[in-house]
């Protein structure tokens, strides 16, 4: 009996296993696969992995690549994960030109792989996971690693063009508001985009050089191996914690914007995490959206609402709190609401102030409502432009004072607040149930209690790692920033990677439907704008053709937005939306120094001041920490006066979105628009473009400020198109013209001789009196800047400390 039962038995599994095996392997063309039949799906010759048609929602499919070896099949390749198709009628085709597409009913193309092929292709599903159109002699034309979206396989790569997006929630697969990619610095960065504000929050972008990470290797390609080793090219490594082949495994950029490798326990179906970029969710940025606070728990976080706010949609905390209150209230009604042991991260207004509180409150009021919230911690107080990654710890030092308005808290209930708090009120789609998996699993396996050991102590280890660098760069922070601010009266803090996202129906509404011209350049038209919050804003309509794609943008438009000096534009935010792209800036109110010079109405005192600043604010960008910006265009028309003639440099940042491919092929020189007579010699013969470009262009700037001549009037015939003639003319006839009178004059043994040649070459349109001890120092400076040879020109923050050693008494 017993026998019959096993023969029995081997007679299913064979069954099976034939059944299982008719399964194909690959499809060829001319034929498709339909939603409608269950058993159109691709198997991998291992039984490991399925390609078809998958679920996603009420009568949504996604053409898919998913585990079958999980308790529930988890997918990790989509072809349309934002445009899912119906459950009737659709279809995924191989043509016989080589095209695979996705129609949806009524012959809509979802999605396609847009290849063309003259000689026979088949689309089959190799046991790596890999989807791939391939010829018979398995030449790949297309191959469906190249196109991740949210999950790695072992050896799939990361790499300039392919990068992990996180899908929106647990249950829903479009393309959610994380991602982890190279950024333009070769680093791997994680970035939060969401509706309002957009971050990159890992590595820790308060740390100028992340620990361990290489930045000058622009190969840019990163993945992990079978035995759970990942590695970058920017050096940065893991390992799994379960290390060695075996496990299956899959790297996820999850909806809650923590990055996971996860190792399948097959007996179970269950995946464990063996890895994940943070053991404390709350320093995400996002994670609970806007107004929110996010507060440890055991195992979970929990969101809840700042008082004085209510949740936007309980379903989906990513949206976070709303206020409760008209934001157009009267401020003098506003009182501050203490917050003990909550801390806000960015979002910072101006630099820390060494103020007592009630000073600081009162600056905070005086705002105007740009300040939301005070943040006091040991003796300095923080302004803080938005309520956004709040997190509340026992053990964080410092209070937060949030800025209410009065009638708001009169029906604020603390013991209602303290309810919302207590209970977990942070639904499912944000609470990390995964995280959680890994536990429980290994209670129900006692078989691996070393397993879990290991898993606990290297967790615990990666924690109090984290925590301590995380303190030992707050200090470094700390110490830089005051050091700076004792020597050098710099502003050099910086915004935390936090401004806002405008919609394009806004912007369009603050500048009057684009009716007030104030500028126009090479990179697009500037209008005058009112935001709605009332400040008078600059907005940049950019000439992008958006052929970059927008992470590149968000990328680069954050980096930009992150940098803050005294001596340079701020940016407040942009404009990312179908072919719309705009900046949004500060407002000057003097209009740029080209249009001042030309009106002739600065003195000699600002034009020092002038040449002063913008030395500072491109030394900043030269060689602060951040990042190594060239402006590439230094003129006059792009330095803008405040309302007391302070200059700040306009436009940096962009040469390296906007031109990247001219920059990388100088050759094509007639593209490069606008004001020759500033350029730097290597432009024209074709040397390497360094930050001396920029001392260059400076040096006639301040020769501009000096002379009154412009050198785009003297200069219009000086050089052709190609650069041709430059071998010739040596020198702009502007450098040429002073560097002969200072030559006179310093050949001259007589003071008075000085004094009369600085006074020949000084604007004559000025009548003041002038330092004749500044006048040397600038013209020396200048005259240093513009040197044909580059290595000769001094360095930006050189020239800064030329400009400052001087006591002119
Ligand atoms: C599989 O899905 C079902 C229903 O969605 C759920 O109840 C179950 O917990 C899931 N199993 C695993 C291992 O995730
Ligand atoms: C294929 O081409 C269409 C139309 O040009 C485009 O929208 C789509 O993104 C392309 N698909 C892929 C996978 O590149
Ligand atoms: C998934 O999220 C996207 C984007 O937020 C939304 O448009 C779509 O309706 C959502 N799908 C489901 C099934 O909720
Ligand atoms: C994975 O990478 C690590 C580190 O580079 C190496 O030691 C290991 O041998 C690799 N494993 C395999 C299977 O190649
Ligand atoms: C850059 O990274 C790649 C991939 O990790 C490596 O093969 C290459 O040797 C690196 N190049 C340099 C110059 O370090
Ligand atoms: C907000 O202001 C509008 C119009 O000024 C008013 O109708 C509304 O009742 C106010 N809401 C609250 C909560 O005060
Ligand atoms: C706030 O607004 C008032 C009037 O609207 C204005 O006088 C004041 O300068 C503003 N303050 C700031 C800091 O913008
Ligand atoms: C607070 O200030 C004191 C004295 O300046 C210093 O010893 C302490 O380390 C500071 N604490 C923090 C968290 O910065
Ligand atoms: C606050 O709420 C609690 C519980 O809902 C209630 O018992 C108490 O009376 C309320 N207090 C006020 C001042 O409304």
């Amino acid at each position: 009996m017993e026998q019959l039962v096993l023969a029995f038995l081997l007679m299913m599994d064979i069954f099976l296993q034939s059944s299982y095996a008719t399964l194909p392997h690959s499809l060829s063309q001319g034929s498709s696969l339909s939603v409608e039949k269950p058993n159109d799906v691709l198997k991998s010759s291992n039984g490991v992995f399925a390609a078809g048609f998958h679920s996603v929602g009420d009568n949504a499919y996604c053409f898919a690549v998913w585990f079958t070896q999980s308790a529930n099949s988890t997918i990790v390749w989509m072809a349309n994960r934002d445009q899912p198709v119906n459950g009737r009628g659709s279809v995924v085709s191989l043509l016989g030109d080589g095209n695979l597409v996705l129609r949806d009913i009524g012959e809509m193309d979802a999605w396609a792989s847009n290849t063309t092929s003259l000689s026979q292709v088949e689309l089959a599903l190799l046991d790596t996971g890999n989807l791939v159109l391939q010829t018979p002699d398995n030449d790949i034309l297309w191959e469906s690693f190249k196109f991740p979206t949210d999950t790695l396989l072992p050896y799939q790569q990361i790499t300039r063009h392919a990068k992990l997006i996180s899908p929106r929630s647990k249950s829903n697969y479009s393309s959610g508001w994380y991602s982890f990619y190279f950024d333009n610095d070769n680093l791997l960065h994680l970035l939060y985009n969401g509706p309002e504000t957009s971050s990159a929050y890992w590595p820790d972008p308060s740390t100028c050089w992340p620990l361990g990470r290489y930045k000058f290797n622009n190969s840019r390609v990163a993945f992990f191996n079978s035995s759970g080793d990942f590695q970058s090219s920017d050096q940065f490594v893991f390992s799994a914690a379960d290390l060695g082949i075996g496990p299956k495994r899959r790297l996820t950029m999850d909806f809650d914007g923590n990055l996971r490798l996860y190792s399948l326990q097959e007996k179970e179906g269950k995946w464990l995490v063996s890895w994940q970029a943070f053991s404390q969710p709350c320093s995400i940025h996002g994670v609970c959206g806007p107004n929110s606070i996010c507060v440890h728990g055991l195992e979970t976080i929990s969101c809840s609402c700042l008082p004085g706010f209510k949740v936007k949609y309980a379903h989906d905390w990513s949206y976070g709190c709303e206020p409760k209150f008209n934001l157009s209230f009267d401020v003098s009604e506003w009182i501050f609401f203490a917050l003990p042991n909550v801390n806000i991260y960015g979002f910072d207004l101006g630099t820390p102030l060494p103020k007592s509180e009630g000073e600081c409150k009162k600056i905070c009021v005086q705002s105007n409502s740009t300040c939301k919230a005070v943040s006091y911690i040991n003796g300095t107080c923080q302004m803080k432009s938005m309520l956004f990654n709040a997190v509340r710890s026992p053990n964080l030092e410092g209070i937060t004072y949030l800025m209410l308005p009065k009638n708001s808290l009169q029906s604020y209930n603390e013991s209602e607040e303290k309810s919302t708090q207590a209970a977990p009120n942070c639904p499912s789609s944000t609470s990390t149930t995964d995280i959680q998996l890994l536990e429980r699993v290994y209670l129900h396996n006692q078989g691996n209690q070393f397993l879990i050991y290991l898993l606990w102590f290297v967790t615990v280890m990666g924690g109090i790692e984290i925590f301590c660098i995380c303190i030992g760069f707050f200090y470094l922070y700390r110490a830089r920033g005051h050091t700076r601010r004792v020597y050098q009266g710099y502003n050099l803090f910086v915004a935390a990677a936090g401004f806002r996202k405008f919609t394009y129906n806004e912007l369009k509404k603050a500048t009057w439907s684009f009716s007030q011209e104030i500028g126009r350049g090479g990179y697009g038209i500037v209008y005058k704008g009112v935001l709605s919050d009332g400040r008078v804003a600059a907005i940049k309509r950019l000439n992008y053709e958006a052929r970059h794609d927008e992470g590149e943008f968000l990328a680069e438009v954050s980096t930009i937005g992150r940098i803050n000096h005294r001596n340079l534009i701020e940016m407040w935010g942009f404009c990312s939306e179908r072919k719309h792209r705009l900046l949004v800036y500060e407002y000057m109110e003097c209009g740029s120094l080209a249009k001042n010079l030309s009106s002739n109405v600065l003195d000699w005192e600002q034009r020092f001041e002038i040449a002063l600043g913008t030395a500072k604010g491109l030394a900043y960008l030269h060689e602060e920490c951040l990042e190594w910006i060239l402006h590439c265009d230094v003129k006059p028309e792009n330095i803008l006066l405040d309302s007391n003639y302070k200059p700040k440099v306009a436009d940096f940042g962009l040469s390296k979105l906007l031109e990247r491919d001219r920059l990388s092929n100088i050759s094509s020189f007639s593209t490069i628009r606008g004001t020759r007579g500033y350029m730097a010699p290597e432009w024209l013969l074709n040397l390497p473009i360094t930050s001396k470009v920029d001392v260059y262009s400076y040096g006639i700037v301040v020769l501009e400020l000096i002379t009154g001549r412009s050198p785009a009037t003297l200069n219009a015939a000086a050089v052709n198109v190609d650069g041709s003639e430059h071998q010739n003319h040596r020198y702009h006839q502007l450098v040429t013209w002073v560097r002969e009178k200072n030559i006179n004059a310093s050949s001259s043994s007589n003071d008075h001789d000085i004094a009369s040649t600085i006074e020949e070459i000084l604007d004559p349109r000025v009548d003041a009196q002038y330092s004749m001890a500044k006048m040397e120092v600038l013209l020396t400076v200048a005259l240093q800047c513009v040197q044909e040879e580059k290595d000769r020109r001094p360095t930006m923050s050189k020239v800064v400390e030329m400009l400052t050693r001087h006591d002119y008494t």
